[in-house]
């Protein structure tokens, strides 16, 4: 039976600690979410009884630790609905991830002359590895617009989609404005057109749709520690076809299969892409925060955060100066805002000192704030574990600082 949402708060000790005096109401969770008792047991277990290298050793500890690491790359594939584990790399997280396929990528298959296309809703991390990707390749950096709404233009899109277009790097949700981009269809547009995509599910792979086969997404990355799992690990799904193709990343150890002066071949899908050390820890504890995201109805996750999104939008608004930035056809989990006549900045510190954590400045998305002409917002952003009560205090928060500077 699955576990009631209601009774998750309990699951996340640092939810229970007082910040300045005040009782934690964390709407950071875009920045990273908090970990469950189970995701701290599992590294602190690993760590005390089977803590050992991986892939390398014949005792014990190598084999156990080797098959609790293989066992999570299992249950990525199962919950992305990856073809097979050889498709799930491990790395430290989205960044690296995209960083890895913008690299390989670059070498294999970009030519001068040749176009990248991203958005302009995207992160900096899916923005300036490209960027920098064709620099390196004499390429061009197409951009994709979003609209009044804060939804991408897929008519532009569509004009800008080429022979000469190599790879589609798109976010499926924006984290600065929460806009959930239609990447289905988008994906399909790509393929028309003869181009792969790359999705960033950083902020997508917790809150909703997440089946790499029915995205048909080539390239699928994100990070463990916005599911309640471990800072520092992260997954580049990619179709098998890809990384059979794509030259290795970072090399080393364990990533290869002879090595002569004259001559290197590579070892088999996954090994290729993990040279060195993993993080085998975190990787356990990414296995956890999967075990307790799927000890829940997914279902019932999303329709519980929608809820609680609709009713934080229909509280900030009736604040009066306060603006909500994007009215995007699909929103997930993200309130970005402003007051009039209070810098975002000033708004976060005196929020924290009611024990309120919010982000605040440009969200490593200065393409957006550029096109919004601001130079940042205050951003609310949610996970399972808040609740309606958080928004309010929130909503308090702010009107009591409203009042005090204004009176
Ligand atoms: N990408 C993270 C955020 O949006 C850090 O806050």
């Amino acid at each position: 039976m699955s576990k009631d949402i209601l009774s998750a708060r309990n699951d996340f000790p640092i939810l229970s600690s007082q910040v300045n005096g005040f009782p934690l109401v964390y709407l950071d969770n875009a920045a990273t979410t908090q970990k469950p008792q189970s995701v701290i047991d599992a590294i602190s277990n690993y760590y005390s009884t089977i803590n050992s290298n991986i892939h390398r050793g014949n005792h014990t500890l190598a084999i156990q630790a080797t098959d609790a690491y293989e066992n999570v790359r299992k249950k990525v594939a199962t919950y992305i609905n990856a073809a097979s584990p050889d498709e799930i790399i491990f790395t430290r997280g989205t960044t690296e991830s995209i960083n890895l396929v913008a690299y390989s990528f670059g070498e294999a298959f970009v030519k001068p002359g040749d176009e990248i296309i991203v958005t302009q809703l995207e992160h900096h991390s899916n923005y300036v590895p490209w960027q920098l990707m064709c620099q390196r390749k004499g390429a061009s950096f197409k951009v994709v617009p979003f609209d009044e709404n804060g939804d991408l233009d897929l008519e532009i899109l569509a004009d800008m989609l080429s022979e000469k277009t190599r790879l589609l790097a798109v976010n499926h949700i924006s984290n600065s404005l929460g806009t959930i981009n239609p990447v289905e269809k988008i994906v399909r547009m790509a393929h028309a057109a003869g181009v792969p995509v790359l999705v960033d599910a950083a902020q997508a792979v917790q809150h909703t749709l997440h089946d790499v086969q029915v995205i048909d997404a080539d390239f699928y990355v994100f990070s463990g520690h916005k599911m309640f799992a471990p800072m520092g690990i992260g997954v580049l799904y990619a179709k098998e076809k890809w990384l059979e193709a794509l030259p290795p990343f970072i090399s080393g150890g364990n990533m290869i299969d002879q090595v002569t002066p004259e001559k290197i071949t590579f070892n088999v899908l996954p090994f290729k892409f993990e040279a060195g050390t993993s993080n085998v820890a975190d990787v356990v504890g990414l296995g956890a925060a999967l075990d307790y995201i799927n000890s829940f109805d997914f279902q019932a996750i999303q329709a519980y955060e929608e809820d609680l999104l609709d009713f934080g939008e229909e509280l900030l608004s009736t604040i009066p100066g306060l603006k909500i930035y994007g009215n995007p056809k699909r929103r997930s989990a993200i309130l970005p805002f402003n007051i009039e006549g209070i810098q975002h900045f000033d708004l976060g510190i005196l929020l924290d000192t009611k024990g309120i954590a919010v982000r605040t400045g440009q969200h490593c998305t200065q393409p957006i704030m550029d096109a919004l002409r601001i130079p940042g917002t205050v951003r609310a952003s949610l996970a399972l574990y808040n609740t309606r009560e958080d928004l309010e205090q929130l909503a308090h928060g702010i009107e009591r600082i409203i009042r005090r500077i204004r009176s």
